[in-house]
């Protein structure tokens, strides 16, 4: 017998998403729709990871429960994995409406920014906002995330672009993942505009990023990642590969925004430098289609920011899974391009605008997320070993998930086996 501190039994659909831990690389093509469903569904865990996991009518001859175990039933409700955000910037100081209403009236996300809007709106409210309450915005985004069934989230900087407001971002980051029952994923994106105050001084930017910011953040172990928006306007191929082989060198996973408002060969880019992700791609080329496919690297879609930007284009989704490219779907929450910490409305719209399927976004917002975050042996799937993170739906069907969009379907959350919501 397994012995067990906590247990669920009759998930009408338990979806495993696989049930082998030690998967050999982020799921593509056919495997990103192959789920794993047991039917009436059960599963056990100690001490936060998954133990055991079966059908209902088998859980009694297996698992023995500890004398203060949490039991428990979904009433044939369907359960996943928790869900896993690969991109947000869920720290800011205040919210960008303004910049809403203009572009209702017309105005694009570009127009806005050059004219002094857009991130730089962010940058200044972030430096003049202190540390206490930075946490305390942070944790209510925080909160609005569990409640919608993601259970970890990766968190960006990218609001100071200086060494002491990324630093004061970075650590609110920090003690809002010591607080919070989710988990927080700490990436350094001080490339993520260049500041006003270097207007015409962009190179002197980028080598404060390299000699002194970077330094800082890893001394300091505040960051797991680095990431850097590589696009028109913003950094060029050769600023990005400056930054990008110093975050390396320093011990940094890589992560890029890019290819997302023009097409910049960034794709491939990001393949060659050995990222864990590249991001956006509403641009991408056909090349860094085949770079993509031919590297570990999980393309990150975001549609709720071509969604929420109303972007002129689509990226070929069909054609990168088709192509091989490992795909993952999150939110981008921020203030300016994506309002909301709703990781199935994002499933949801990679469904409608990018014509995904219910199962590739489910894999997409799990275990392809794990993978684009370097953590695919411990979250991502209800496999023997990994955490045991997940999501109790009010749904008989996983599709429901991705179908029903604009309410609220998580009944509840488990978070290394504990209660979350
Ligand atoms: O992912 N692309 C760059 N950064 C964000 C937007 C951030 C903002 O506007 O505040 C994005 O879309
Ligand atoms: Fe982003």
């Amino acid at each position: 017998m397994i012995e067990a501190d906590f247990q669920i039994v009759h998930a009408g659909q338990l979806v495993c998403i696989g049930t082998e831990r030690n998967e050999p690389g982020p799921r593509r093509r056919g495997e990103l729709s192959s789920l794993a469903i047991i039917p009436d569904g059960a599963l056990a865990a100690r001490d936060g990871k998954i133990v055991w996991v079966g059908p209902t009518d088998q859980a009694g001859s297996n698992v023995t429960l500890t004398a203060d175990a949490i039991d428990s039933n979904a009433g044939g409700r369907v359960v996943t994995p928790g869900l896993i955000d690969a991109h947000t910037h869920p720290v800011f100081a205040a919210p960008r409406h303004l910049e809403f209403e203009m572009r209702a009236a017309g105005k694009s996300y570009q127009e806005i920014a050059a004219a002094g809007g857009g991130i730089r709106t962010s940058v200044a409210a972030m430096r003049a906002n202190g540390l206490g309450d930075l946490i305390a915005k942070g944790r209510r985004v925080a909160d609005r995330m569990l409640a919608l069934g993601t259970t970890t989230a990766e968190a960006k900087s990218g609001y100071g672009l200086s060494l002491e407001a990324e630093i004061k971002l970075l650590e609110a980051i920090r003690e809002v993942n010591a607080l919070h029952t989710i988990d927080w994923v700490p990436t350094a994106l001080a490339a993520h505009d260049f500041p006003a105050e270097y207007q015409g001084r962009h190179e002197e930017y980028v080598t404060l990023i390299v000699e002194e910011i970077l330094p800082a953040i890893a001394d300091r172990r505040l960051a797991e990642f680095n990431d850097i928006f590589f696009d028109t306007g913003v950094f060029d191929r050769a600023q990005t590969e400056r930054i990008q082989t110093r975050a390396r060198s320093l011990g940094f996973g890589l992560k890029f925004h890019v290819d997302e408002l023009s097409d910049v060969d960034g794709a491939a880019l990001a393949a060659e430098m050995g990222a864990v992700s590249a991001d956006h791609l509403v641009f991408i080329s056909q090349k860094g289609i085949a770079a993509l496919a031919d590297s570990p690297t999980v393309a990150v879609m975001l549609p709720g920011t071509a969604y929420f930007l109303d972007l002129p284009r689509r990226p070929p989704v069909r054609q990168m899974i088709e192509a091989g490219v490992a795909v993952a779907v999150a939110t981008d929450c921020n203030p300016g391009s994506n309002m909301t910490e709703s990781m199935p409305l994002a499933m949801n719209q990679a469904c409608v605008l990018y014509k995904m399927s219910p199962a590739e976004v489910l894999v997409g917002g799990t275990l392809n997320a794990a993978w684009a975050l370097g953590r695919a042996q411990s979250i991502g799937s209800l496999a023997i070993g990994k955490q045991c993170d997940l999501v109790v739906w009010d749904a008989r069907d996983y599709r429901e998930i991705a179908y029903h969009y604009g309410v609220d379907l998580a009944v509840t959350v488990i978070k290394n086996g504990k209660v979350g919501k």
